[in-house]
């Protein structure tokens, strides 16, 4: 009997071409799993693409929930946005695919793992480091270790009547509730502008000519309700991203540091993404003291960092979510989005646990602040300053 191997399957072209690469040339069988984390596809044309292929066995997992949960929800309090623009929409996915797929090689007995991921990207960091925090199976990553490029592998799946849909020619998508990546094709050229046609979820024409507003309410830190709706996690993201989308909000177009040291051109749509990390990171400003959020911008750009590159199993990142947690008993509140022709401000932010306080912030007559007290302040305040210019002046 030939022994199994467990491949994280998408139905992509990366994932398919991995099949036959593993069915042909390490003489193996291949049970695919499928982990739905809100990409949208359907599940039923997946399954028959794997059978297609000749796999032994496929799953399909729904892990939306525990993708909600274990993994946007704790990215909201952490306002994780890798180098201040990219929400993590692929990255926060990675760990949970890939322990889906060694608790599947476990039930299956499998003697490998597998995956679809390139020697550039990330992916196949945040893939093996989980993979290698659960299991000591071998870790076969074909297109990595035989080197292939797209075009090659373009070709191998012609050859294999493999069928590849359209957009996939143009561009390399990755998608899920948290956001959409696109990459590829006429897009490598750093300089020149997306084209309106790799947008699915923003709309970039015939928009709105009348703003929209959002209220997103929060408590400890989560996102409750919308515009007055409690809804379940995974309809408030959808009921953000269609109504934002809507309005042309959630593109974000930047230049990334890889892990492997590339800098890359990076398009995404997170139009959730970008208006809960938003609102959120408003209702912390009110907040929380002026000490905790300077500590806390560090720790969340750590985290963002630690999710990005793979090191999600490191206990460095749990310590943070324990520093992190404790901060967010108080970001209960409601913020007002208004979006307008793709433009996004935060016009309106309420909380019990605000610490902004009209009756000291106001100029106007009725203050409570005592103005005559802020002299000798700021006296002391600047003393070492003044002193060093000062003496710098003397020499
Ligand atoms: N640059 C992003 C990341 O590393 C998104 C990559 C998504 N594309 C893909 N084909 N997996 O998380």
């Amino acid at each position: 009997m030939k022994g199994k191997a467990v491949l994280a399957f998408s139905g992509g072209l990366d994932t398919s071409v991995v099949v036959k690469y593993l069915q042909e040339k390490y003489n193996l069988d291949v049970v695919t799993v499928t982990v739905d984390v809100g990409q949208g596809d359907d599940q039923k044309k997946i399954a028959a693409k794997a059978k297609k292929l000749g796999v032994v066995k496929h799953y399909n997992l729904d892990a939306r929930s525990e993708f909600v949960n274990d993994f946007i929800f704790p990215s909201i309090k952490a306002n994780a946005l890798y180098q201040k623009k990219y929400c993590l929409a692929t990255a926060l996915t990675r760990p949970l695919i890939a322990q889906k797929v060694v608790d599947i090689a476990k039930k299956e007995s499998a003697k490998a793992l597998a995956h679809g991921c390139t020697g550039k990207g990330n992916d196949q960091v945040r893939f093996d480091v989980t993979m290698r925090s659960g299991t000591t199976l071998p870790i076969i990553a074909p297109i990595r270790d035989l080197n292939l490029t797209r075009d090659v592998e373009l070709k191998f799946a012609k050859k294999h009547g493999i069928q590849i849909d359209n957009t996939a020619k143009r561009f390399s998508i990755d998608q899920n509730l948290w956001g959409r990546a696109i990459e590829g094709g006429v897009m490598e050229d750093a300089y020149k502008e997306p084209p309106e046609d790799a947008f699915i979820w923003v709309k970039t024409k015939n928009l709105p000519d009348k703003p929209q507003y959002l209220e997103i309410e929060f408590k400890g830190g989560l996102p409750v309700a919308v515009d007055g709706k409690h809804l379940k996690p995974i309809e408030l993201i959808q009921y953000i991203n269609k109504k934002a989308g809507s309005c042309g909000v959630g593109i974000v177009d930047h230049i990334e540091d890889r892990v492997v040291g590339i800098k890359s051109r990076e398009v995404y749509e997170t139009p959730a993404a970008t208006c809960l990390i938003e609102a959120h990171t408003d209702l912390e400003k009110m907040v929380l003291t002026k000490h905790e959020l300077k500590f806390k911008s560090i720790v969340d750009s750590e985290w963002a960092w630690l999710a990005y590159s793979g090191l999600w199993q490191d206990p460095l990142k749990s310590d943070l979510d324990m520093f992190i947690n404790a901060t967010q008993m108080r970001v209960s509140g409601t913020v007002k989005l208004k979006m307008f022709k793709g433009s996004l401000r935060v016009v309106g932010r309420k909380s019990d646990y605000s610490l902004y306080s009209h009756d000291l912030a106001t100029y106007g007559s009725g203050s409570t602040f005592d103005q005559t007290l802020a002299k000798g302040f700021v006296e002391l305040w600047g003393f070492q300053s003044t002193e060093a210019n000062k003496l710098l002046k003397k020499r």
